[in-house]
């Protein structure tokens, strides 16, 4: 048996990696620690919660203490780090969230894992799941390549930016074996409605009107959020100490394209007239430091370990819409309470 820690797997991508470990590994042991926080949520794993190799943990990565006991407790071999405060938006009203869970978080287990494995590497894995936003941000021209200096933007990628940079400290000082990953948007199930694709699809049912940042020309990379998983999965098992792989579909688009391709498809579902909904666009004061562009380069994915996306992008969204109006009661219940107070404070 090997005992895998995943934290943050309450959360958006992590209960997607959670449930394909879970699902497909019952050789390992999955422990998922999350502090369920806004952002977290257990009825993201309902299906997979009595499996016999599953332990959920509620706690928090930013004290030291409790992270040493879990890991002494459950003899933990490996990490998969997720946990994170993760909204742009936030992290510009709040950055200090940002520094404590992203940075001082990841440290406390990076140093856990370090003082737990005590020299010992062998089988051991530290594996830290970043994003291509540590990059910057892209002109019209050129892709983000494992290569691309450093140059964040916002609270939140300049959290994450100094996280991976400590992750890379301990391979370098320590030799702790050490992996990161850097992937592109994610959509899919079981996102929070804060982001894009889930606010904008929550807001089109509801007849709310989209608040489109600037004059909705920024460019996003979009990857199914099974597909990432896929590619964790793969990482985990043959990636190269050390290294670092980009993770991304090739598949680019202009916000505003893609706010019309999400009116048709629900529009379509719904049964509405082809369009109806694009009244529902309302130009709102463009993000402070808004990155324009994001691309990224996973060539050296594909052709070291033989990833690939499995989805086209139509395909993903209308799978992605379709779950959303079929869930309800999940949105309904992740958009009540504080939800509502965000909601004012950001965009009435
Ligand atoms: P999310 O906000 O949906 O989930 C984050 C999870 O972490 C939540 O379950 C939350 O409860 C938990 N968490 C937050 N603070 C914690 C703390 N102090 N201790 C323990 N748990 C805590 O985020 P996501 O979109 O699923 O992103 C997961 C990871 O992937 C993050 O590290 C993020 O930077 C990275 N990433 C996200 C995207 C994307 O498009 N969403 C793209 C690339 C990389
Ligand atoms: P988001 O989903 O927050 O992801 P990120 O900023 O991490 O890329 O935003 C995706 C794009 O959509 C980004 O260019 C900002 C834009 N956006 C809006 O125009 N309106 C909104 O209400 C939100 C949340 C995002």
């Amino acid at each position: 048996m090997r005992n895998i820690l995943i934290t943050g797997g309450a959360g958006f991508i992590g209960s997607h990696v959670v449930r394909l470990f879970v699902n497909n590994y019952s050789e390992y042991n999955i422990v998922n620690l999350d502090a369920l926080t806004y952002a977290g949520n257990l009825e993201n794993l309902k299906d997979i919660e009595a499996l016999s190799n599953y332990t959920f943990i509620k706690g928090d990565i930013c004290d030291y203490n409790f992270i040493k006991e879990v890991f002494a407790k459950y003899s933990i071999d490996a990490v998969i780090h997720l946990a994170a405060e993760s909204h742009v938006d936030r992290s510009i009203k709040n950055p200090f969230a940002f520094a404590q869970t992203n940075i001082m978080g990841t440290l406390n287990l990076l140093e856990a894992a370090k003082n737990s494995w005590n020299n010992d590497f062998e089988n051991k894995l530290f594996y830290h799941i970043s994003t291509d936003e540590v990059y910057g941000s892209l002109g019209d021209k050129g892709l983000f390549t494992e290569n691309t200096p450093y140059d964040p933007h916002s609270p939140y990628s300049a959290s994450k930016a100094s996280s991976d940079h400590f992750v890379r400290a301990f391979y370098d000082t320590y030799g702790l074996p050490i992996v990161i990953s850097n992937c592109s948007n994610n959509y899919g199930s079981y996102q929070f409605p804060e982001k894009l694709i889930p606010l904008f699809i929550n807001n089109i049912c509801n007849n709310k009107p989209l608040p489109v940042y600037g004059k909705g020309e920024n460019i996003r990379d979009w990857l199914f959020v099974n597909d990432h998983a896929r590619a964790i999965d793969v990482i985990f098992h043959k990636g190269k100490l050390g290294e670092t792989y980009n993770i991304g579909g090739f598949n680019e688009w202009k916000n505003i394209d893609l706010i019309k391709v999400l009116i048709k498809t629900v529009d379509k579902i719904l049964g509405r007239e082809e369009g109806a909904s694009e009244k529902l666009i309302s130009y709102v004061k463009d993000r402070a430091g808004h990155d324009y562009r994001y691309a990224i380069d996973s060539t050296k994915l594909k052709e070291e370990l033989g990833w690939e996306p499995s989805l086209q992008f139509e395909e993903g969204i209308e799978k992605t819409v379709k779950w959303y109006l079929d869930n309800n009661a999940w949105v309904d219940n992740v958009t009540s309470g504080d939800y509502q107070k965000y909601y004012k404070e950001m965009y009435e």
